[in-house]
């Protein structure tokens, strides 16, 4: 989505659990959003990024972590004993095609400095192996937002960071309750996946 645009007034979320964010924000405003919306809900939020100087900026009253989504999700969060009922995936970076230049060299210095490489591969992979780790820890009702997801034909594959989630997803059992067709740069959008409920 670039900026965080859907808007989750009209989302069944269940208020009993917590709303994650994996990838803070970074001049899009997604974090401040979705604390305002949990505030709103006397919900709890956090979020996590990997990067120190991601996570320093964010303001003190946001709950953030400074580690990878994966190692929250399989050390942090089950010691709390907490359960996720809204996931929005934002992380590891994805290279769309024909992208390239000040924006991909910035983006790959800024990942080559914590020893990761960029590799769509593994950005993909990544946000399964964070979408299964939510799945296991969620609320009868779970909402999971991936970003930088689309799809070029509206029966075609999805691409992007969620190009492995979206097809496991369905297995599971979630639908998909919105998503983002894009067929020309800038490559972007999203989908948003459900599962229990009506
Ligand atoms: C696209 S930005 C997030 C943008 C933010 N959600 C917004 O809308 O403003 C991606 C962020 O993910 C972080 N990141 C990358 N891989 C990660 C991982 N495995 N776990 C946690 N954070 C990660 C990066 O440091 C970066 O800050």
């Amino acid at each position: 989505m670039g900026h965080f645009t859907l808007d989750l007034k009209h989302l069944d979320i269940d208020s009993s659990g917590l709303i994650l964010e994996i990838g803070s924000e970074n001049g899009g405003g997604s974090t401040e959003k979705l604390y305002r919306y949990a505030e709103s809900k006397d919900m709890d939020f956090i979020t996590v990024d990997f990067n120190p100087e991601v996570t320093e900026k964010l303001p003190k009253y946001v709950n953030s972590y400074n580690c990878t989504g994966q190692d929250f999700l399989k050390a942090i969060l089950p010691e709390m004993g907490c359960q996720v009922s809204f996931a929005y995936l934002d992380n590891f970076d994805y290279i769309f095609p024909g992208m390239q230049g000040f924006v991909v060299d910035r983006q790959q210095r800024r990942y080559g400095k914590l020893g990761v490489a960029l590799d769509n591969e593994a950005s993909a992979q990544c946000h399964l192996e964070q979408a299964f780790l939510c799945h296991t820890y969620r609320t009868p009702v779970f909402y999971m937002l991936i970003d930088d997801t689309y799809r070029r034909t509206i029966d075609g594959d999805y691409r992007g960071k969620g190009s492995r989630v979206v097809p496991w997803a369905l297995e599971q059992g979630y639908e998909v309750v919105e998503s983002a067709l894009v067929g020309c740069p800038p490559w972007d959008g999203y989908v948003l996946l459900k599962i229990g409920g009506v």
